[in-house]
């Protein structure tokens, strides 16, 4: 039977449907202003949401759009802004707000793309033949060549999208997931992130990330933004026993999640070692949390190794740094270590993945088959961890 009195309030449970309102509380630049990036450490307050997270969990950030995009995307419909539209959930609001708040308007829709055929834009016409779907994923998704609405409705001055019709071809604005770089033992009611801000040009206009940009430029004062978490203890959390060793590979951003785990071993004071492999361009301008890991390896609490790409005419990645260890590397596995890994899905975790196996190889001294199924031991026993973007 519960003891709970029957008038007990529910704790409020937050999610992408009902985030919490949060404020950004801090904003500080971890890149040197000669670095090729804007990387930013930003904090932000729980205060009142009684949330709680763990380390490797994520946080869920809900954006709003830029204003100045906002209005030039109005202006190349040839609206005015205030015309009502009604959103996805049914609700009537003025343009410029569901374009503000509600629609993902900085990567075109295939359907607005269709839509846009039909009203005669020939060229988008035949981008839409399946054999040129390569050119229709260039045209809108290439690097630095991308168009958005705004470039779309300046090249085909002659379509004519009411603002009804428009909203009702757009994407509802997704929620941006970030790796947490806090332990919540260290950081009361408040949430660390490590974030790299998107910036590009694309047919001579700036372009911005929407969550990336809108942490760095433009959530600040009294502005609350939607959060809320997403546990990742399922796949990429920190042993349960504090002595385990743990290796673990965060270049750039992938590095948030480690500076989580160590702040939590640190204050739950946990003795097992920890090797943190951390990489970005240079060392003079992107050493991350320089001071706070420094500080680490001088109390014996971390072995640090770090492969600053462009410090040297040819490029070292954390996996060099990982296989000029290899005999290290392979004796804290026997050892029973844990291997982590965060950061760019697409080429580092790939790269990361066969260094290590090649370490299995030379030092277990293992073919490539025993090398796998080393590896493939490693995962089901989940002392190999990924968390990659
Ligand atoms: C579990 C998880 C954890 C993550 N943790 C972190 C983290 O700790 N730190 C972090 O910084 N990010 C993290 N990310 C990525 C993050 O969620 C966002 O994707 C990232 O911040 C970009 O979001 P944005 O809204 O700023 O950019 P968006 O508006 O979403 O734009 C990004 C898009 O722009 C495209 N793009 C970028 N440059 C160009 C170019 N030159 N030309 C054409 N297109 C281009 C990219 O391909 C990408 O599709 C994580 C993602 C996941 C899934
Ligand atoms: N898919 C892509 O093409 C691409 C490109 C860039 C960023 N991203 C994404 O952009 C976001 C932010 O990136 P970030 O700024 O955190 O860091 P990042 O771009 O991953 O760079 C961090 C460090 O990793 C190096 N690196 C590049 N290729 C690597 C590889 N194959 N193996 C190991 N290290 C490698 C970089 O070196 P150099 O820069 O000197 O090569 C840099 O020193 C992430 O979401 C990332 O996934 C994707």
């Amino acid at each position: 039977m519960s003891t709970e009195p029957d008038s007990a309030p529910a704790a409020p449970v937050f999610s992408n449907k009902n985030p919490f309102q949060a404020r950004h509380t801090a904003n500080i630049r971890l890149t040197g202003s000669a670095s090729e990036k804007d990387t930013r450490h930003h904090e932000i307050s729980l205060a009142g949401s009684g949330m709680k997270y763990m380390a490797g969990d994520a946080l869920g950030l809900i954006p709003t759009n830029c204003p100045a995009l906002v209005e030039e995307l109005i202006a190349a419909l040839r609206a005015k802004g205030d015309e009502p539209v009604t959103n996805r959930d049914g609700h009537v609001k003025p343009l410029r707000e569901a374009l503000f708040r509600d629609c993902a308007i900085t990567f075109v829709e295939k359907k607005f793309v269709e839509a846009a055929a039909e009203k005669g834009a020939t060229l988008l016409k035949d981008l839409l033949q399946p054999e040129r779907s390569a050119d229709l994923k260039a045209y809108l998704f290439g690097r630095d060549e991308s168009h958005d609405y705004v470039d779309i409705l300046r090249e085909f001055p002659e379509l004519q999208f009411t603002p009804e019709e428009f909203v009702k071809l757009l994407r509802k604005m997704p929620p941006r997931l970030y790796s947490i770089a806090s332990s919540l033992l260290a950081h009361p009611e408040s949430v660390h992130l490590t974030v790299a801000t998107v910036s590009f040009k694309a047919h001579s206009r700036a372009r911005k990330g929407v969550a990336s940009t809108f942490m760095a430029d433009r959530w600040d004062g009294d502005t609350t933004a939607g959060i809320f978490l997403q546990s990742q203890q399922k796949h990429f959390f920190l042993p349960p026993d504090g002595q385990t060793p743990i290796i673990m590979v965060g270049p750039g951003t992938g590095v948030a999640p480690f500076r989580a785990f160590l702040e939590e071993r640190q204050a739950l004071g946990h003795k097992g070692r920890n090797w943190l492999f951390f990489g970005e361009q240079r060392r003079s301008e992107d050493f991350f949390y320089e001071e706070q890991f420094t500080g680490w390896v001088n109390d014996g609490f971390l072995r640090l190794d770090t492969a600053f790409s462009r410090d040297q005419a040819q490029k070292v990645y954390v996996q060099n740094r990982l296989e000029q260890n290899a005999k290290d590397v392979w004796k804290w596995l026997e050892e029973g270590a844990e291997f982590f890994v965060c950061g760019d899905k697409s080429r580092m975790a790939a790269d990361v993945d066969a260094a290590l196996h090649r370490i299995i190889e030379t030092e277990g001294g293992k073919t490539p088959d025993q090398a796998k199924e080393y590896v493939d031991a490693l995962k089901k026993a989940k002392r190999y961890k990924r968390d990659v973007y």
